[in-house]
């Protein structure tokens, strides 16, 4: 999907290790359909050279403030007019202090002077030591309230052989970030908690019932909520899903572990998706050890509970969180949605059609609310899940 399609990315390199990285980086931020122009530092120059950037960005790489390439030779203005945003990966200590003082003794340094209204968007990268330098510290303070959005760093493992935090955040983690970027920001600051996956309940030790889900859709809700600004916990059915970025996932088994899992979040969270394909019946005759096929072919009588239903549990705490529910459907989706939606007293449900949506990359998603029912277009879960977030801001009270 080319999520950054229409976006021309100034992208800015200073000296650090971490430049390796920003190769692959360029190369996917491409493949998301942006347009990239590379400025880099003379210091960023011995870390990867710019016969690189250019190959791979396939543009001219700026280096100098007097480039006389630039038919008006004022590159540090021109390189940001018209720009979605700059992007400075690796940031280096020295850049972070020369943004937090405004100096411009560079093309980088004075193109972020003159940005004008142009989004700042800084991965720092260095040493452990000097990121908790208090210099270091003040001067990444300074330039958040001038309104800068500083990515990361993470902790490990440091080029220098030490750990600790001031590592760049990785391709694939800078590429989430300017996506979220473009997002709006509809639910900043809230708690949302969701539900995702199948859940399966045990026969023996090595045999389940569980249901087909591929949690594509909740993972996907997952991702949009928290581009969206929410902090986000994902209590997750066994999936191949790898946990969306910046999204705190906990692994719940069969129903009874997610709905644990779920009420002792759920006081704490604002918004409650569950997403979940939860399954309905529970074996109480589990056996303790494999059971084995007889030779006269009787197969094992499984004896079943229901289990407890999670959304509407959630519905009934008295100041829970405000609850979206899902209804996969085989048919008759408008009638059994709408009654579903009474049943587990939700302002919100979700309604697909099971036979479409099902481990599908896209979905057309049906919402039921108290006014009637409106349909999204089929499309990626993606976009599904980003309209979806749009819809339950807008219907959430205060
Ligand atoms: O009752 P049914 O399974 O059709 O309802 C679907 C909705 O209820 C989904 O939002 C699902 O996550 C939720 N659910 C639940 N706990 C159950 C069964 C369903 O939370 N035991």
């Amino acid at each position: 999907m080319l999520e950054l399609a229409q976006k021309r990315i100034v992208l800015g390199l200073t000296g650090g290790i971490a430049c390796y990285k920003i190769a692959e980086f360029v190369r996917r931020a491409q493949d998301l359909g942006a347009v990239i122009d590379v400025v880099m530092t003379e210091a960023a120059t011995h870390f990867i050279t710019p016969v690189t950037m250019q190959a791979l960005s396939g543009r001219p790489v700026f280096l100098d403030a007097w480039d006389n390439r630039v038919p008006n030779n004022m590159a540090h203005i021109n390189l940001t007019r018209g720009a979605d945003a700059i992007f400075i990966a690796p940031a280096s200590t020295d850049f972070i202090a020369k943004l937090a003082h405004g100096l411009a003794d560079d093309l980088l340094s004075t193109l972020c002077v003159a940005k004008g209204n142009c989004p700042l968007l800084v991965a720092p990268a260095m040493n452990r030591e000097m990121w908790l330098h208090p210099a270091t510290q003040r001067n990444v303070a300074q330039i958040k309230a001038d309104g800068v959005a500083i990515l990361g760093p993470a902790e490990g493992d440091q080029a220098c052989g030490e750990v600790g935090s001031g590592r760049m955040l990785e391709p694939n983690e800078l590429l989430a970030e300017l996506v979220a970027f473009f997002q709006p920001k509809v639910l900043a600051g809230k708690r949302v908690l969701i539900t995702a996956g199948p859940t399966s309940e045990k026969i023996d030790p090595v045999r389940v019932i569980t249901n087909r889900s591929s949690g594509k859709m909740g993972y996907a809700i997952a991702q949009a909520a928290r581009e969206a600004g929410a902090q986000v916990t994902l209590i997750s059915g066994a999936t191949a899903l790898p946990a969306p970025y910046g999204v705190l996932r906990l692994n719940a088994e069969s129903a009874l572990d997610m709905h644990a899992a779920v009420m002792a979040e759920a006081s704490g969270a604002d918004i409650f998706i569950s997403v979940a394909a939860v399954a309905d019946w529970r074996v109480v005759n589990v056996s303790n050890n494999k059971l084995k096929k007889t030779a006269s072919g009787q197969a094992p009588e499984l004896e079943f509970a229901q289990n407890p239903d999670i959304l509407a549990d959630v519905a009934k705490l008295p100041s829970g969180p405000w609850c979206v529910g899902f209804a996969a459907e085989t048919e008759n989706l408008l009638e059994y949605a709408e009654a579903k939606r009474k049943r587990k007293g939700v302002p919100l449900l979700v309604g697909n059609l099971a036979q479409q949506a099902m481990n599908a990359e896209s979905t057309e998603l049906v919402l039921f609310d108290e006014t009637g029912h409106k349909t999204l277009p089929a499309q990626p879960k993606i976009n599904a899940a980003r309209q979806l977030i749009k819809a339950i801001a807008q219907r959430m009270p205060g």
